[in-house]
């Protein structure tokens, strides 16, 4: 079980690499194909944005963005199942959309499962708009050879 109070401060801060085991827990139990540890740390040294929302020791919620001349990418973004629903999502992307505006990005694209509500319902509550899809994107999940699409989705961001 999560124990997470619900009056637990929480920060917003840069991602460290003593936080991947909790945040690779956290995509495992989010995400059918997860980032492993090993991504998430090219990540870190790639100098990508990398986020988490945390209280002193638990990881609510992690994102992680690139932003290269004049755009931004969002590559994942995921709170942990038992504080969903509670605005970190928002809070997160919010804040990458900002640090995307801060290093000279114009645009936000992303990409996201047709099935995945919650994520599409979040991401255009905040302006983003449907650009276009990639076929057949996500990698079968296990058992399966059915691959879904990916809606790509742009924000225009100034
Ligand atoms: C998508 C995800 C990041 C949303 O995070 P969250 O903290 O639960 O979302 P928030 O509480 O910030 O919700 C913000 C808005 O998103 C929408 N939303 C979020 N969850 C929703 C749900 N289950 N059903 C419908 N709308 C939902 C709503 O518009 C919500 O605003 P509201 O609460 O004022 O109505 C989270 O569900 C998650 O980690 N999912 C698994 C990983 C994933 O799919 N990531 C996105 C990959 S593209």
């Amino acid at each position: 079980m999560f124990q997470t109070a619900e009056s637990a401060s929480t920060v917003c801060r840069r991602m460290r690499p003593s936080d991947l085991d909790q945040v690779v827990r956290n995509e495992e139990i989010s995400y059918p194909n997860p980032w492993s540890k090993r991504i998430f740390s090219d990540c870190l040294r790639a100098g990508y944005e990398c986020w988490v929302i945390a209280t002193r020791d638990q990881i609510l919620a992690h994102g992680v963005l690139s932003a290269a001349v004049g755009e931004s990418h969002l590559l994942t973004l995921c709170v942990h199942p038992d504080v969903r629903r509670k605005s970190y999502g928002r809070r997160m992307l919010q804040h990458l959309l900002k640090e995307a505006i801060r290093l000279g990005a114009e645009t936000c694209f992303l990409e996201v499962r047709p099935s995945n509500e919650s994520a599409k319902a979040l991401y255009y509550s905040l302006g983003f708009v449907q650009v276009g899809e990639r076929r057949q994107y996500y990698p079968p999940e296990r058992g399966s050879t059915f691959r879904e699409d990916a809606l790509i989705l742009c924000k225009q961001l100034v």
